[in-house]
Formats: C-alpha cells, structure tokens, sequence
C-alpha cells in the first residue's frame, strides 16, 4: 500500500514530440490522493496527447512520470490499467458486436489486477459487473449490442469498463463531449458520486459548465505548456486564460 501523503500522480518535465511539435512540453503536473482535476484548453493544446502519455499509449520523449510513488514510463498500458490506472477515451471505444454488459466482463477480465477469466467469470464478478451497470445507469439496456446505444449509453459505458477495473485514479477525456445539456447534468450527479467514494479524477473536457460544476482544481493547457493551475473560479479572472481560451473578448462560457 501507498503512503498517505503521497501523490497520486506526479508528472516532471513530461515532454512529447511529433517531428519538429512538441505537443506536450515540459509539463510539471501532481494530483493528490481524491483530488478531481479538470483539464482544458484549445483544440490540439496537447491535451488528450498528455493522458496517452500518463496511460503509456504514446512513449513519452522526455520526463518522469510517477504513479502511487513508481515510475511507469515505459509500463505499458495495459499494466498501468491492472495497476489501478484507467481511462476513458475522447472517441467512443467499447466492443460494437457486444453487449453492453459484455463489454464490462471483457473489461473486469483484462483489466483488473484480480482477473477472474473470461470464459468462466466467477459469480462474484459477474454480481459486481452487474451492480457497475445498475449504479451507472445502464441496467435497462444491458443485453443490447453496443453498436446501436446511444452516446449517452456509450459515454458511460466507457466510465463502467473503467470502474470495473477497480481504478485508483480514473482518467475522463471529454466525458459530456456530444452530451445534451440534461444528460451533461446526469454526468455531473454521476462524477460528484465517483468523487463521493474517494475516487482520484483528471479528466479533460471544454464544456466549462461540467468543469466548474465537478473540478476541485482547474488547469489549462495552451500549445502543450499549462498556463493556468488554479482555482475553477479563478478561471474568469486569468488574462492568459481568457485570451487564448475563451477569446480576448470573452468573459462568459466557452464549450
Ligand atoms: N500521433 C500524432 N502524430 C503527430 N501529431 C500528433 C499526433 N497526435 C497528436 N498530434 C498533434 O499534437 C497536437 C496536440 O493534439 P491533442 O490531440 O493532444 O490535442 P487536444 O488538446 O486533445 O485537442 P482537442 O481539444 O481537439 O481534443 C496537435 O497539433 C495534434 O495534431
Ligand atoms: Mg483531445
């Protein structure tokens, strides 16, 4: 087990080029143990390229990465899940030939550092999966094929694979990216209770309503440098924020 005090992720001069972009360059970035961080920025600020480097999809150019006190550049992602570090993905992912509670065996087989199989889930696990989807809302549609769910369903079902991998800390790209604004409010019940059970939170997202409504802390990231680490509130008041993201002539909501 983890020392209490330690942080739960601490990025150092994390650096990644393209060629000749640097997409993400030198950033210095901790969370503490059940903080909730919400990331934002302009499009191509860097941002989705971070998280892939935090969960080991893109090999990392230059820094360290620390996760619960161990380096894991280099871990591949897979690892890094099983180890409790999971993520949701801008685009939809999920199995489109399987059921909605398939996807979340498949998901609790390879993903959890307990795996129980595939081909004979233990009842237990099977429960659990079960109780994931009653908890987030997707009981009525369990059965069906993810290919013909709506975004809704979708979105969240990338948050249930997650879970049921039993994270530490949980990485959300653009989780209410699409949503209507009723469903943006189900999201922000569901995060405020993820956040309720101690649940580490970094997600990205531009819709400021959710940010506001869910972040303990704020950042912004601008041509793959954070240019603001700060209070939600204190967003508005940035001058660096406000120009480049929201626009010089901005002061209302963005997204
Ligand atoms: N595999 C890649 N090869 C080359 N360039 C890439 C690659 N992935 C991302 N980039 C570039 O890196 C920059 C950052 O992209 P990234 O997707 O991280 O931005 P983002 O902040 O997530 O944007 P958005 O808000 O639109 O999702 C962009 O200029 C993008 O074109
Ligand atoms: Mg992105």
């Amino acid at each position: 087990m983890s020392e209490p005090d330690q942080a739960a992720l601490e990025c150092r001069g994390v650096t990644k080029r393209f060629g000749a972009l640097v997409a993400v360059d030198a950033v210095d970035f901790a969370v503490a143990k059940g903080e909730t961080v919400g990331i934002g920025g302009p499009n191509g600020a860097g941002k989705t390229t971070f998280f892939d480097l935090i969960s080991g999809l893109t090999p990392v150019s230059d820094g360290t990465i620390h996760y619960l006190g161990q380096p894991i550049v280099g871990t591949a992602p897979h690892k890094l899940c099983q180890r409790g570090l999971a993520r949701t993905f801008q685009l939809n992912s999920g199995f489109d030939g399987l059921t909605v509670y398939e996807n979340v065996l498949a998901a609790q087989s390879f993903g959890r550092r307990s795996a129980g199989g595939w081909v004979m889930t233990p009842r237990a696990d099977r429960d659990a999966a079960r109780a994931i989807i009653a908890d987030i809302g997707l009981e009525d549609i369990a059965d069906y094929m993810v290919a013909g769910v709506p975004t809704l369903a979708r979105k969240k079902l990338m948050v249930a694979t997650a879970l049921v991998s039993e994270p530490e800390i949980l990485l959300m790209d653009e989780p209410v990216g699409g949503l209507t604004p009723p469903e943006i409010e189900e999201f922000i019940a569901l995060v405020l209770r993820l956040k309720g059970q101690g649940l580490t939170l970094i997600f990205i997202e531009h819709v400021m309503h959710f940010l506001m409504a869910v972040a303990d802390r704020a950042v912004m990231m601008h041509q793959g440098q954070i240019i603001y680490d700060g209070t939600p509130k204190g967003l508005s008041a940035d001058k660096t924020v406000t120009e480049v993201y929201l626009g010089s002539a901005g002061t209302g909501g963005a997204g």
